[in-house]
């Protein structure tokens, strides 16, 4: 294989050394000389102490909402009197014009330079009016709309007091064990990247200084989502193939995006905390990548270095974390209780402390807070711009787009008018639960819950009943979610009305505080007694349309062997079931297509569509012998792959031509025909797989994809090209290389139904 251009991603192809207990400062790749250097923010950084610079980069929480464990350190006079003292950068959970006024007033007002607070929040899918959570949204391939919806998010915070979210989270996952997977895009890289962009555009608009954009922050840096076993807070060790190739990618989409800030991780990357990592945030993100922004800390993850061993204290944490480009530590109080101390005995460099103190202060800038500190606190457009029915409309049209209709046989779907409807399961009443476990502005039990949006449809007959509970308790943010295994009484009664009624709606799945931070699962099938229910109804009336609310890919097998409807509606918030009725009902033409792949059973994890081919792939002659990458219980397939969604018309792929160009790069053509008598969209994918390389590639990889809208007879041609950019790789040096060969060529609306051609590239 002939390499043909090799353009390096970055110079230093070696780990630099964390070394463990030298605790002398580091040298790296990132100088902070490429930092921008606004005028303003350099005077005032000459009239700062070294206290007040250390406290730029200390990132308090606030008084209302706790999203991490209560730290020690979290004494709330403490806070105050170093708020007035300007030993504080910033702030998170505090919302509300009238809240971030009060503590903007005292860093203002009475800290020595009155330099202001920026204020962060997750505001992940929503302030108030919450759009589907991420991983729903990003089933409906839709940029536009998601930009839309992140907009919309930025633009309720922002009149909320906020001026910074900690989102896009863009951790590629492939664990749906892993609880927030249904925070991510999904399993796909190339798609998660743009979504990433599309994303942090909708979150910073043009310009961070008008007061309706906030500033994003790409999370969790990096490769926390490939926790072992997909078990919360795990360990990773991943190769540089699979860091390069797969994970980075969508961080640096925000980047070039110009995103304002990233977070760091919990986890460790080969033996070294995310946190204290030089390679990642000092060589790649800062160094390579020329990153201008701040990087803050997870929650108390400066602290968790001592915890997962890389260092015997605090003190020395906060070392390795500032010396590897931590800028802000979040709740760990490290920063603000030993930076001076190791500033004053040499032991971190002054110049790192001023490269972080610069990097906070540009953002601070750029978001306009030197010029009205209190630009964002407006209580007339704080009433007038949350809860807006615009937004309501413009998550009503998210949440249809994110539904995935997984199965309709006998076009049970849509339901027809006059139909005597049965409408069963825990989800059917539910208002709390689509707002998924990201909802800490939203106020409890405010989404349209499915019997409401059916309602509204008053030609049906409808009979609504519970079936089964699924929680015995109610699940507060910190605790457990208590499973009910045992009550059974509502069993009959939902047998006997599915009994009288034409066809029954069974709306079931997990609740929204089973996924999210510290939600991971071992069982992914339908939680309690939700699997006895569906078998009680299906054997007195097996018309049955699953509708599923889900954080995550579940294991129903048995449902997509008997049942013959399947929706995947996933937690769509605040217009929940109105969205799920008007697809339903056939007032919306379902057009979502998977972002995850949904495994058979648990064991197959981690599962992903874009694997590698292994040594012994499945045998095309005899599958009877044994020595063949398989499982002796379970197919190899997803129950349902990525990429995958039905439409209520069909679509036709025809006239698929692929040719090399004189540029060397790859021209595809494809004509879709919409050949059933309904408008409707469709996401057309390309894929490629290089099928010699010198580092191996996968047996498939998204390229390219076009969400079509065509009415029916109407036909559309699509152009493609494949670049370099598209036909490279990274090899395990973190290079980027492109090399000459075969490439198989692949069109279709799902990865499980393609069609093929091959080129050879020169
Ligand atoms: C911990 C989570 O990992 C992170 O995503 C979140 O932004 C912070 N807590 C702040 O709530």
């Amino acid at each position: 294989m002939k390499q043909i251009t090799i353009a390096y991603i970055m110079l230093c192809l070696i780990y630099s050394c964390n070394s463990t207990k030298d605790m002398s400062p580091a040298t790296s790749q990132d100088s902070g000389d490429n930092i921008e250097k606004i005028p303003f923010v350099e005077d005032l950084l000459q009239k700062m102490t070294l206290e007040e610079k250390i406290g730029q980069m200390n990132l308090y929480n606030g008084f209302y909402d706790l999203t991490g464990p209560a730290p020690a350190g979290g004494d709330a006079a403490i806070k105050y009197a170093n708020l007035s003292k300007g030993y504080v950068g910033g702030m998170l959970n505090v919302r509300g014009v009238k809240n971030v006024r009060k503590l903007q007033k005292i860093a203002v007002e009475e800290s020595r330079l009155g330099i202001p607070l920026i204020f962060g929040y997750d505001v992940i899918h929503g302030f108030k009016t919450l759009a589907p959570i991420p991983l729903a949204e990003s089933a409906s391939w839709d940029l536009e709309a998601i930009e839309q919806s992140a907009r919309i998010a930025a633009m309720e915070a922002s009149a909320a007091g906020l001026n910074w979210t900690f989102a896009p989270m863009v951790d590629i996952s492939r664990d749906a064990r892993w609880g927030r997977v249904m925070e991510g895009a999904g399993e796909d890289t190339y798609l998660a990247s743009k979504i990433a962009t599309a994303r942090v555009q909708g979150f910073q608009g043009n310009d961070l200084s008008d007061p309706s954009t906030i500033a994003a922050c790409a999370k969790h840096f990096a490769a926390y989502g490939f926790a072992e076993s997909g078990k919360e807070y795990n360990t990773v060790d991943m190769s540089n193939v699979v860091l390069h190739n797969v994970i980075l990618p969508p961080f640096k989409a925000c980047v070039d995006a110009e995103v304002a800030t990233f977070m760091n991780a919990f986890n460790t990357l080969n033996g070294v905390p995310a946190t204290s990592h030089n390679y990642l945030q000092r060589d790649v993100l800062k160094g390579a990548w020329n990153f201008q922004g701040f990087v803050v800390s997870d929650w108390g993850s400066v602290g968790e270095i001592v915890t997962h061993g890389q260092a015997s204290d605090e003190k020395e944490a906060g070392a390795l974390a500032v010396r590897a480009g931590s800028d802000m530590d979040m709740e760990s109080y490290v920063y603000i209780n030993h930076l001076k101390e190791l500033v004053d005995s040499n032991r971190v460099n002054k110049e790192d402390i001023e490269d972080a103190a610069r990097r906070i202060l540009n953002v601070k800038y750029k978001l306009g807070l030197f010029d009205d500190p209190y630009k964002y606190c407006d209580e007339q457009r704080e009433k007038e711009i949350i809860r807006a029915s615009e937004h309501r409309a413009a998550v009503l049209e998210m949440a249809k787009k994110s539904i995935v209709l997984l199965k309709n046989d006998r076009e049970l779907l849509p339901i027809r008018p006059n139909q005597k409807v049965a409408v069963i399961g825990p989800m059917v009443e539910e208002k709390n639960s689509p707002l998924g476990s990201w909802r800490l502005a939203s106020d409890d039990h405010t989404a349209v819950s499915i019997r409401e949006g059916l309602e509204q449809y008053e030609n049906i007959e409808w009979t609504f009943a519970e079936g089964v509970r699924l929680l015995d308790a109610a699940p507060a943010f910190v605790l457990e979610t208590k499973i009910n295994m045992d009550d059974r009484t509502g069993i009959d009664e939902a047998v006997s009305i599915a009994k009288e009624n034409d066809v029954v709606i069974m709306a079931l799945g997990e609740h929204g505080f089973q996924s999210g931070e510290a939600r991971s699962r071992t069982q992914l099938d339908l939680p309690g007694l939700q699997q006895e229910l569906l078998e009680a109804v299906y054997a007195v009336n097996p018309n049955i349309v699953l509708v599923l609310n889900n954080g995550r890919p579940l294991t129903i097998p048995w449902a997509k062997d008997n049942i013959p409807a399947i929706l995947e509606a996933w937690q769509l918030g605040t217009e929940s079931g109105n969205a799920i009725a008007q697809v339903l009902m056939g007032d919306y033409n379902p057009s979502g297509k998977l972002t995850v792949s949904f495994p058979r059973a648990v064991g197959q994890l981690p599962l992903y569509y874009n694997q590698k081919n292994t040594g012994r792939p499945v045998p095309m002659d005899n599958q009877e012998m044994v020595f063949w990458s398989h499982f002796g219980d379970e197919s190899n397939m997803p129950l349902f792959p990525f990429g995958f969604g039905l439409s209520y018309t069909s679509f036709k792929y025809s006239d698929f031509q692929v040719h090399l160009n004189a540029d060397n790069n790859i021209d595809v053509r494809i004509k879709i025909a919409n050949t059933g008598q309904r408008q409707g969209e469709e996401v057309v994918q390309l894929y490629i797989r290089d099928l010699a390389a010198s580092i191996t590639r996968p047996v498939l990889e998204l390229k390219g994809f076009d969400k079509i809208d065509l009415k029916p007879g109407e036909s559309k041609e699509l152009q493609f090209s494949l670049t370099d950019k598209e036909l490279g790789f990274y090899n395990d040096q973190g290079r980027f290389i492109v090399e000459a060969g075969q490439f198989d060529v692949f069109v279709g609306g799902s990865s499980d139904k393609l069609m093929k051609k091959t080129v050879d590239r020169k």
